[in-house]
C-alpha cells in the first residue's frame, strides 16, 4: 500500500513517478516515452526539461505522504510512514510530519534511501524516547540509508534528565550512518552522546545540538554550518567539565572529520571543545562564536597523551570570550590556508552536487 500521490503542479509527472517506482508495470513503456518527452522538451507549466540527472529529475516529481496523529493524514506514526516506502526505493518520498510530540523510536533502514523527513519546525515537531546505556541501542532516531534529508524537526533522548543527570549514561538522540545526508533546521537534544555522527558525508545547516558529554561524536565526514551548539554543563554537577566533540578518525588516510563553520557555542558550565575518540581525530572550528564556557586549554588528549601529534584539532577565525587561543594545548594544530579552505568548503563533503539536489526539498 503505497499509492499516495501528491499533486505538485504536474499531476502527470507525479503519477509517472509513482508508476516508475513500481518497475514492470505494463504501461511503463508508454509512460517512459512520455516522460522522456517531458524531460527532453519541458512542458507548458514551466518545467524546464533537459539536462536533469535522474536524481535531480526525481526531485521534481517526488511523492508525499502525511503523518498526522489526529487521523487526517496517511499515517498516524512516523515509523509507519517510513515502513511504507518500498525497499531499494529509487524515487524520493517526502514524509511530512505535523507539529506535535511523537513518542517513537525511529529508524530509516539502510535499504530505504531517498527519504525526506520533514516536520513543521524544530520547535514544533518533536520525536522523543529515552533508551540508554549502549550507543547502538539507544538512538531515538537512526538513519542508515544513503540520500536522506531531514528538515524542521527535533529528536530528543530524554533519559539523562535532571533526575538521572548525575548517573549519566550514553543516550543517543540521533545516529547518522548513511552517506549523503542533509539536516536542515533540525534539533538534537540529549546530555551524553547526543548526536552520533557515525560515518558518511553529512551536511548540518541551521541545526541545534544540545548536550554536555561527548555530545557530537563519531567518524562522520561532516560540515556543520550556522549551527548552535548548546552546552548544558550545569547538569554535570560542580567541577565536572564537559566535551563537545569526540571525533573518531582512526587512520591518517581516512577522509572524515568534523568541521564547524560559522556556528555559535552557548550554554553553561565549562567545556572542552573536544577529545579524540580515535587517535587521528580531526575537528576544526572556523569563524565560530564561543562564549566563556570554553576552557582556556580548549582540548584534551583523552587516551592519546603519547600520540598527540597524530590528532588534528584546530581553530581558525573564531571570536567571542571563549575563542582566545593563547592558553590552548601546545599540540593544537595550525593548519595551512589551503587545508582550511579545503575543509570549510562544501567540496569537503560534496564533489558531485548531492547537496544541491537535496536542497530542492
Ligand atoms: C494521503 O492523504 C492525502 C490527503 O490527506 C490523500 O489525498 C492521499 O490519497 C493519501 N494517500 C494515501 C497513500 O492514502
Ligand atoms: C544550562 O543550559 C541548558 C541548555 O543547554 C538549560 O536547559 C539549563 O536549564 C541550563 N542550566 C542552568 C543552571 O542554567
Ligand atoms: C587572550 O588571553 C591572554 C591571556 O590569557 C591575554 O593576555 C590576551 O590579551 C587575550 N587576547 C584577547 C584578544 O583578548
Amino acid at each position: 500500500m503505497f499509492l499516495g500521490r501528491y499533486c505538485l503542479s504536474l499531476f502527470l509527472l507525479v503519477s509517472l513517478g509513482v508508476e516508475l517506482a513500481y518497475a514492470n508495470h505494463p504501461q511503463q513503456e508508454e509512460h517512459q516515452h512520455q516522460l522522456h518527452h517531458l524531460y527532453r522538451y519541458g512542458d507548458h507549466h514551466g518545467y524546464p526539461g533537459i539536462h536533469l540527472k535522474p536524481i535531480e529529475r526525481a526531485a521534481s516529481h517526488y511523492q508525499t505522504v502525511f503523518v498526522d496523529p489526529s487521523g487526517h493524514g496517511n499515517f498516524s506514526t512516523i515509523q509507519s510512514a517510513i515502513d511504507s516506502v518500498p525497499s531499494n526505493n529509487k524515487y524520493w518520498v517526502s514524509v511530512q510530519v505535523k507539529a506535535g510530540t511523537y513518542r517513537e523510536k525511529l529508524t530509516i533502514p539502510y535499504d530505504k534511501p531517498y527519504i525526506v523527513l520533514k516536520g513543521e519546525g524544530k520547535t514544533r515537531t518533536f520525536v522523543e524516547w529515552q533508551d540508554h546505556s549502549s550507543i547502538v541501542q539507544s538512538p531515538t532516531f537512526s538513519t542508515m540509508a544513503d540520500n536522506v534529508v531531514v528538515k524542521s524537526i527535533s529528536f530528543k533522548n530524554l533519559y539523562n534528565n535532571d533526575k538521572n543527570a548525575l548517573n549519566m549514561l550514553p543516550a543517543v538522540a540521533a545516529m547518522v550512518s548513511g552517506d549523503k545526508s542533509y539536516f536542515y533546521d533540525v534539533g538534537f537534544y540529549g546530555l551524553q552522546d547526543t548526536l552520533w555522527d557515525d560515518r558518511g558525508r553529512h551536511y548540518f545547516r541551521f541545526c541545534f545540538i544540545s548536550g554536555a558529554m561527548d555530545f557530537i561524536f563519531g567518524s562522520g565526514q561532516s560540515l556543520y554550518e550556522r549551527c548552535t551548539i548548546s552546552v548544558n554543563g550545569a547538569a554535570l554537577g560542580p567541577g565536572i567539565r564537559g566535551y563537545i566533540t569526540a571525533q573518531g578518525r582512526d587512520n591518517s588516510k581516512d577522509t572524515n572529520g568534523f568541521v564547524f563553520k560559522s556556528c555559535n557555542i552557548i550554554g553553561n558550565g565549562t567545556t572542552f571543545l573536544g577529545r579524540p575518540w580515535r587517535v587521528y581525530a580531526r575537528v576544526l572550528f572556523y569563524n565560530t562564536m564561543m562564549t566563556d564556557i570554553i576552557l582556556p586549554q580548549g582540548w584534551e588528549p583523552w587516551d592519546y597523551t603519547n600520540n598527540v601529534g597524530l590528532i588534528t584539532f584546530s581553530e581558525y577565525g573564531n571570536y567571542g570570550p571563549g575563542a582566545n587561543t593563547s592558553q590552548r594545548v601546545s599540540w593544537m594544530k595550525k593548519l595551512d590556508s589551503s587545508t582550511i579552505n579545503m575543509l570549510t568548503s562544501t567540496s569537503f563533503i560534496d564533489t558531485e552536487g548531492w547537496i544541491k539536489t537535496q536542497q530542492q526539498f
